[in-house]
């Protein structure tokens, strides 16, 4: 297979649909190999708020590549949820994959990123500021975003790069909203265009072409947070158009 990424191999958590289905297609396209999971679809079944699934997800990698270039922990889980209608339940759900879901992901497959190798979460524009309907989400993806400047000292030694992409409004069938209705959507999408200083949202392309730059091209980069949100999470003092 030919392509500027011949011969690698990467590892997308939540892969199935979206931002994570985008990468592996781009990185695909490029001649790489991805193996990527769902917890219904996908090479390998995993549901990240079960510890035994990455467990099974480590042996099918070994087995599959042995070592990989890049794994990448995309998956994430929001509701959106006012202050007074979060329960015990969603709180947990949320910090299970977001959080808790993302450390143990990075703990169980790190040793097979061969030494040299990188691994990119996809945190949040919430990981940062405030929204009222984001609270426990943004918290879950700000607890992820430290981790990834800790395992960044953590592998450094082995040279493996750490690094985050915050996507701000990305068009994607979920918009990461698990169940989100045709209204709410709409409205996401409404909001996005208007609320973002480039005056669009994203696509998952966008995205994929910035989690594959973090992992193959930003060779002096890690421990760090890259915006793909349209200038969302700047203060920026965008003159009304004319
Ligand atoms: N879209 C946005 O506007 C936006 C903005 C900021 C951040 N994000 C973040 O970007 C990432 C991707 O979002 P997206 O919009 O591309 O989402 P998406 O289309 O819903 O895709 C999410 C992927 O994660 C998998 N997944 C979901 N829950 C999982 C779980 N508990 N365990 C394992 N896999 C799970 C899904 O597969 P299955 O359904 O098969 O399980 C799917 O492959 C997420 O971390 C999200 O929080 C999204």
């Amino acid at each position: 297979m030919s392509g500027r990424y011949a011969g690698r191999t990467a590892v997308i958590l939540g892969g199935t649909h979206g931002m994570g289905e985008a990468t592996a297609a781009l990185l695909r396209a490029e001649g790489a190999s991805a193996l990527v999971t769902g917890r219904r679809a996908g090479d390998v079944h995993v549901d990240l708020t079960r510890l035994a699934d990455l467990d099974a997800l480590a042996e099918a990698v070994r087995e599959r590549f042995g070592q990989i270039d890049l794994l990448h922990v995309n998956a994430g889980y929001a509701q959106l949820e006012p202050p007074e209608a979060v329960t015990e339940s969603s709180y947990d759900r949320t910090f299970d994959v977001n959080t808790k879901g993302a450390f143990f992901a990075v703990q169980k497959l790190a040793p097979l990123v061969r030494d040299g190798g990188a691994i990119v979460f996809t945190s949040s524009v919430a990981d940062q500021g405030g929204s009222p309907e984001m609270i426990v989400y943004g918290a879950a993806k700000a607890a992820a975003r430290s981790m990834v400047a800790g395992f960044a000292a953590a592998l450094a030694p082995r040279g493996i790069r750490v690094n985050a992409v915050s996507p701000g409004f990305i068009d994607t069938p979920s918009y990461g909203i698990e169940g989100i209705s045709d209204e709410d959507r709409a409205a996401f999408h409404a909001v996005g265009d208007a609320v973002t200083p480039m005056r669009r949202h994203g696509t998952a392309e966008e995205v994929a072409r910035a989690v594959v730059f973090l992992a193959f091209e930003a060779t002096f980069t890690t421990g760090a947070r890259l915006a793909v949100d349209g200038g969302l999470g700047e203060a920026l003092d965008v003159p009304a158009a004319a």
